[in-house]
């Protein structure tokens, strides 16, 4: 049963029955398993692009390259659908007697996370003049769009001045040393709920594990 509203949701949990949406206590099975997905996804993204790196000891293109970008431009997909379920849905409210600081860094991080993984795509996809071109993937070059063009005519922009700032967010900044560092804090974090404070904070975001 698909479980609408709070009285309903307590006693469909209480039956075992799937619950779809969010409610003040526990995540639902949607926001569940996008959450593991994209975990799984932002994984097969970095694992890929330092496979290949890590093979390719030469000058020029590197082969295989169009595996990264496919797998990180369609995590573009799972995350807007998360964000959105996110808004439309319940946020479970932190554990009783958690300390300020700890709300704060909770929002800012996930705050960075969102942002992160929307500008990971983004950048990698403006700063690499070859588009994508995988399988079902055929995305233009940027700056062989329309917008693309007028931006570069419009400023007398080259292609390597155009290119260059996302390139250092992407590669040189936001993929080596950050975006890493923050998922492993995430983690680190749900890990010390679970373990030190011994709440529901990780219960409630494994599947079929309920907080209520
Ligand atoms: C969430 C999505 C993505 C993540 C987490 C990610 C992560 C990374 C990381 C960690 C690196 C290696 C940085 C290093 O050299 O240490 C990298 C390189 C790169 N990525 Fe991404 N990336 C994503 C999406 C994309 C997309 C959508 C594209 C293009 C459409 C792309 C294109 C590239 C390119 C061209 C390189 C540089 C390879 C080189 O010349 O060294 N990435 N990315």
């Amino acid at each position: 049963m698909l479980c609408q509203d709070s009285g309903t949701r307590t006693s469909a949990a209480a039956n075992g029955e799937l619950m779809l949406r969010n409610n003040e206590s526990s995540y639902g099975s949607v926001a569940k398993w996008l959450h593991w997905l994209i975990a799984l996804w932002i994984l097969a993204a970095y694992v890929i692009i330092y496979y290949i790196l890590g093979r390719h000891h030469a000058e020029g293109p590197i082969p295989g390259l169009d595996y990264h970008k496919a797998v990180g431009f369609s995590i573009l997909i799972p995350v807007s659908i998360r964000l959105y379920w996110r808004a439309t849905n319940p946020v479970p409210k932190h554990p009783p007697g958690m300390p300020k600081w700890q709300i704060r860094a909770s929002r800012v991080s996930h705050f960075l996370l969102y942002f992160f993984l929307f500008a990971m795509p983004i950048t990698g996809y403006l700063g690499n003049g070859g588009g994508v071109n995988y399988g079902f993937f055929r995305i233009t070059p940027f700056r062989r769009t329309g917008l693309g063009n007028w931006i570069m005519e419009t400023f007398e922009l080259t292609r390597q001045q155009f290119e260059a700032p996302f390139d250092i967010f992407h590669y040189q900044i936001v993929g080596p040393y950050i975006l890493w560092v923050l998922i492993l804090l995430h983690a680190g974090a749900a890990i010390f709920h679970h373990v030190v404070q011994k709440d529901e904070t990780l219960i409630r975001m494994l599947p079929g594990r309920r907080a209520d």
